[in-house]
């Protein structure tokens, strides 16, 4: 018998009793599942929380989703990261409004094939909205998997996903939605990252090799990963009677077409800084403060100098706003933000 096969019987109940109060749980409307798991991808459900409730407030149907302008579709997601998560779900959005009114597709093919959706997400929403049995495996599931299964093939290695999926898929219950939300939260929470695995308050303690033999703190094996880049940059925080100089970045790419500060490749000392705002157009005035700061990408790492600076008039390439028109319109990203926040020390 396949250990895997004693998974539903464990967890289905455990599951029952200590399951977290989360907004998503409240709701099977398969939106409101998509746009739970596509928030939820690389961050953390504490963080997802308000912006999920923000963004439905202000989207509250696909259709809403379609129609919506980029920057205010920015703002909604400003601060969460992996933008393109949200360009692609109103991609998506336009699809379904095309194509069939906006209702959400019901089987997994057609729920895998909207941008944006891998085999994650989509087992995940055919299971949680629709009970279908479709395994979502993500790092959460992998780490529970290879400590039951004392699993010492390497995690990012994609044919184990796959391999775990099948092996789910052929012990799915009928209450599949249950099923994939337990294995999520105990991948989370008791099995969860970074922390001592909790073998002793765990369903699966009985069957679990990692538990049986304590060696669950020996699982996941991580292959090596490669250092990330880093690019040293110097950010302009460009002040004029009360407006400050922003800039959309491009449409492709990294952060595009969200909102910065004014920024050159290299780590500027003053002299040259102020040379280079010259260059674009301003007439500095005062150099108000100078700090250093870093902000790391999943390939890269920034290096930043962020230098506040005074100019004698609002020039250059620049859309010049307010506090206020920054707050209500500029999706700000986290990596420049954190310059703009500290603009109150400076
Ligand atoms: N992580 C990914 N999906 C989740 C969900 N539905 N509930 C809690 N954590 C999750």
């Amino acid at each position: 018998m396949d250990v895997f096969e004693k998974l539903p019987g464990a967890l289905l109940p455990w599951y029952r009793e200590n399951r977290r109060d989360l907004p998503w749980r409240h709701t099977r409307e398969p939106y409101r599942i998509w746009l739970s798991e596509i928030m939820l991808q690389q961050t953390r459900v504490e963080a997802v929380k308000g912006y999920y409730a923000r963004f439905l407030e202000a989207l509250p149907t696909v259709e809403a989703l379609a129609n919506c302008e980029d920057d205010a579709l920015h703002k909604l997601w400003e601060g969460l990261g992996y933008y393109s998560r949200v360009r692609n779900l109103k991609k998506a959005a336009g699809i379904l409004m095309e194509r069939c009114g906006g209702r959400f597709p019901e089987t997994y093919e057609e729920v895998l094939a909207l941008p944006g959706i891998g085999a994650y997400t989509a087992g995940a929403v055919c299971s949680i909205a629709f009970d279908l049995p479709t395994p979502a495996v993500d790092g959460n599931v992998l780490r529970l998997a290879a400590r039951l299964t004392e699993d010492p093939t390497p995690v990012d290695q994609p044919a184990l996903r796959e391999a775990v999926r099948q092996r789910l898929a052929a012990v799915y219950p009928a209450q599949a939605g249950d099923f994939t939300q337990a294995l999520m939260e105990l991948g989370a929470t008791l099995c969860g990252p970074n922390r001592k695995p909790e073998c002793g308050y765990c369903p699966c303690r009985e069957f679990c090799g990692g538990a049986l033999h304590g060696t669950a703190e020996n699982f996941p094996v991580k292959s090596e990963k490669k250092p990330r880049k880093t690019e040293e940059m110097t950010v302009f925080v460009l002040s004029c009677d009360g407006k400050y100089a922003l800039r959309k970045r491009p449409d492709h790419g990294l952060l595009a077409s969200l909102w910065q500060f004014p920024n050159v490749p290299g780590k500027l000392e003053p002299a040259d800084a102020l040379a280079a705002a010259e260059k674009m157009g301003l007439r500095p005035r005062e150099l108000l403060c100078q700090v250093e700061r870093s902000h790391i990408f999943t390939h890269i790492r920034w290096e930043m100098r962020g230098l506040y600076l005074e100019v004698a008039e609002p020039g250059g390439d620049f859309r010049w706003m307010t506090a206020g028109e920054i707050e209500k319109e500029a999706a700000l990203p986290t990596a420049f933000r954190q310059f703009w926040e500290e603009r109150e020390h400076v």
